[in-house]
């Protein structure tokens, strides 16, 4: 395989990597700056009204961004941060990088996390001296730790601040009573206020992640309500589909301070998503040079199809494909070889990840594409508990994810890519499950031997079948599991009264 040297992309012209999926740059001198590389959604756009309408508004606001996961939701609230900052007449304030919420909170991390982002960004304006109310600067940094050092990324810095931002390194923050942290809150804004802004605008992301635990991230909702209310706040809490129907909306309190529905974002369209990178591949072209597309249009558009347009899955799979792509002279990669190159990636990634039993359950999710737990249940013939087990691993893989999280009878759908494989594996005589029949029904001769000794219709425990194999009664609980999932035994009963009734001989 292609190792990846630092000056890869210069084989194509290009300064970096055009695939880069990171939230676009508030700076303008990044190689991919938002006030050039953002497209779409802009000034007539529905959502960009909408969104300005509410900034506009005197006095604070909360508001909810929605959309489904890579659609750009980050990038557009990050592309408003940007203007409000930047380019309009009264500027709202705004902390660098998202923060990111966590269900944790209460109101006491909840100041001291926002406090130690609106620190950080005063310090990178002012350095040590702030031109008003010094002293309170000074006790910030303080109680915030922030050591930035010339030359290290703040987002590294911001690591270590405020305990709970980041799981590695935590730093203990002295126990400041809440009341003090609040009363430095209302400071920090008169602050910020005295320096000419109308303004500050806070961005809570990752709020994708709290929709699992919907009763941890309603109680800090309420907890923090008031301190959102504070005047001349902006929160704006970026989530998936359903965030503020499933979180706010229960919460009379919580909802009433919140502005009357979410702002949702649909993917980009086809044209966008290809503006988008043909933008960053001028934007990264070696000065006065041309530049070698690495991929064929035709790609992008077959990917946006593909992924239903996020654009973020689009570009992913792109720089997947190119850096998998063995070359030493630059080649612009064309539909027919792309789809060769995709199809090899994602199922030798599934074969690693996954035994040959996982990959044929997988490929017949895949072919009902959507699908509840029970009818799962019934079409793969396995026992609930088994269908659960190999969910929650394909669920932690990201190979499929609830559509509805809500509602008790969960339906679930498979990623695109295993859509993919399973739609291939269908056009052409490519099949990703390596031995199935083989592995479906594989016993070990131990079992075979021993399930041969056993009526069907019968009962055994544990203990008969360690006595029988000569085994301990771990290696046979092992054993009676696995026939169990082979659909040979069918377990009943609990803990010391389980039994296991034979269903048929090997
Ligand atoms: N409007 C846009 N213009 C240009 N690039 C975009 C736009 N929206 C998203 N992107 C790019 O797509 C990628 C994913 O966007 P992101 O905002 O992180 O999506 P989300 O937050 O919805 O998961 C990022 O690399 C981002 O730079
Ligand atoms: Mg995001």
């Amino acid at each position: 395989m292609h190792s990846l040297s630092q000056n890869f992309w210069t084989i194509y012209g290009l300064r970096n990597n055009p695939y880069d999926t990171n939230a676009l740059a508030l700076y303008t001198d990044a190689l991919l700056p938002i006030s050039k590389a953002y497209v779409g959604r802009g000034y007539e756009s529905k959502e960009f009204q909408l969104f300005t309408n509410i900034l506009r508004s005197p006095g604070g606001a909360r508001i909810v961004v929605e959309g489904e996961i890579g659609v750009g939701k980050t990038t557009f609230v990050n592309y408003h941060r940007y203007l409000w900052e930047k380019e309009s007449k009264d500027r709202l304030f705004t902390h660098c990088g998202e923060i990111s919420f966590s269900v944790q909170w209460d109101r006491q991390s909840f100041l001291v996390n926002v406090l130690s982002y609106l620190t950080t960004k005063l310090y990178l304006l002012y350095g040590n001296i702030l031109p008003v109310n010094n002293s309170l600067f000074q006790e910030l940094l303080l109680l915030n730790k922030v050591f930035v050092e010339e030359n290290t990324q703040w987002q590294l810095t911001l690591g270590c601040i405020g305990g709970g931002i980041s799981k590695e390194k935590q730093i203990s923050i002295p126990m400041v009573p809440e009341a003090k942290l609040y009363h430095y809150f209302r400071e920090c804004i008169l602050t910020i206020l005295k320096l000419g802004y109308a303004g500050i605008i806070l961005h809570f992301d990752n709020l994708e992640l709290l929709q699992k635990n919907i009763e941890a991230c309603q109680k800090t909702f309420d907890e923090i309500r008031d301190i959102l209310q504070l005047p001349n706040i902006y929160s704006i809490f970026v989530g998936k589909t359903g965030f503020f129907n499933h979180i706010i909306s229960p919460l009379e309190r919580v909802r009433s301070i919140f502005f009357g529905w979410p702002i949702f974002l649909k993917p980009l369209s086809q044209e966008d998503v290809l503006k988008a990178i043909h933008i960053r591949y001028e934007l990264l072209a070696s000065q006065n040079m041309r530049y070698i597309k690495p991929i064929e249009d035709e790609v992008v558009l077959y990917l946006y199809n593909l992924y239903e347009g996020k654009i973020r899955f689009i570009m992913d799979a792109i720089y997947a494909m190119i850096t998998y792509f063995p070359t030493t002279f630059p080649q612009t990669l064309g539909l027919m070889k792309a789809k060769e190159l995709l199809k090899t990636m994602l199922s030798e990634k599934l074969q690693n990840l996954l035994s040959s039993r996982e990959l044929e359950i997988l490929m017949q999710m895949a072919k009902m594409k959507e699908f509840s737990n029970a009818e799962l249940t019934k079409k793969l013939g396995l026992q609930r508990q088994n269908t659960a087990k190999y969910m929650k691993k394909f669920m932690e893989l990201g190979y499929i994810h609830p559509i509805n999280q809500i509602s008790k009878k969960s339906i679930y759908r498979v990623s695109e890519d295993v859509y993919f494989l399973y739609s291939i594996q269908e056009s052409s005589n490519f099949s990703i499950v390596l031995s199935p029949s083989e592995n479906f029904v594989f016993l070990s001769k131990r079992q075979s031997k021993a399930l041969k000794t056993f009526r069907i219709g019968s009962s055994i425990t544990t203990r008969d079948y360690a006595e029988k194999c000569q085994i301990s009664p771990s290696s046979a609980l092992r054993d009676l599991k696995n026939l169990e999932e082979k659909g040979y035994l069918q377990r009943y009963g609990i803990k010391k009264n389980t039994y296991f009734l034979v269903l048929k001989k090997a």
